[in-house]
């Protein structure tokens, strides 16, 4: 039993961290929080919006803040934005307050993924998505790896994933 500390998801966009996110809470006796919904509440309009108006360091400070904030709070599903692991600071806070799992997927998979609808939530990734997700993906690698379990979602079912997050816990 993992309960007094905060239960993370954080992965790649397109890892399926939203999806699994919701299936777990479904399943899970703890309060879901996801940082992007949490931000987007608060400001009252859509992160590619925050975007255009502020640009990225902005965004990454309010990512900061709010995860610090949610961090303080009763133990919580969390899950994260694929960048949250650029800052130190935040790896370090989600490595010490929370169990940690890293959603991994294969750069093949993640543009078949985030090439369907809803892609123009996505700012970072606009345009050519293959060279960016590419770029991104290799920018990032290692970033992840503080994690407490890796699962990798190339190939395997929502349910699948929940399935293994759900052992872990336990
Ligand atoms: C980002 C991922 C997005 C969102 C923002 C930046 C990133 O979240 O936080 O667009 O830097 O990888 P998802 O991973 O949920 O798409």
């Amino acid at each position: 039993m993992k309960e007094k500390r905060h239960l993370i998801i954080i992965g790649f966009m397109g890892t399926g961290k939203t999806t699994v996110g919701r299936e777990l809470a479904n399943r899970m006796n703890l309060p879901w929080v996801d940082t992007d919904r949490y931000l987007e509440e608060r400001w009252g309009f859509a992160i590619s919006e925050y975007f255009r108006k502020f640009g990225e360091p902005a965004f990454r400070e309010q990512e900061t803040e709010i995860l610090k904030e949610i961090l303080q709070g009763p133990p919580s599903l969390i899950t994260t934005g694929g960048g949250i692991v650029l800052r130190p600071e935040n790896r370090m806070m989600m490595q010490r307050q929370g169990w940690v799992v890293h959603l991994y997927a294969h750069p093949d998979e993640i543009i078949r993924r985030v090439s369907g609808d809803g892609n123009q939530e996505r700012p970072l990734i606009q345009g050519d998505v293959r060279e960016k997700v590419w770029r991104l993906f290799r920018e990032r690698e290692g970033k992840y790896d503080f994690a407490d379990l890796k699962l990798d979602t190339t190939s395997c079912t929502v349910n699948q994933a929940v399935e293994q997050i759900l052992a872990f816990w336990h």
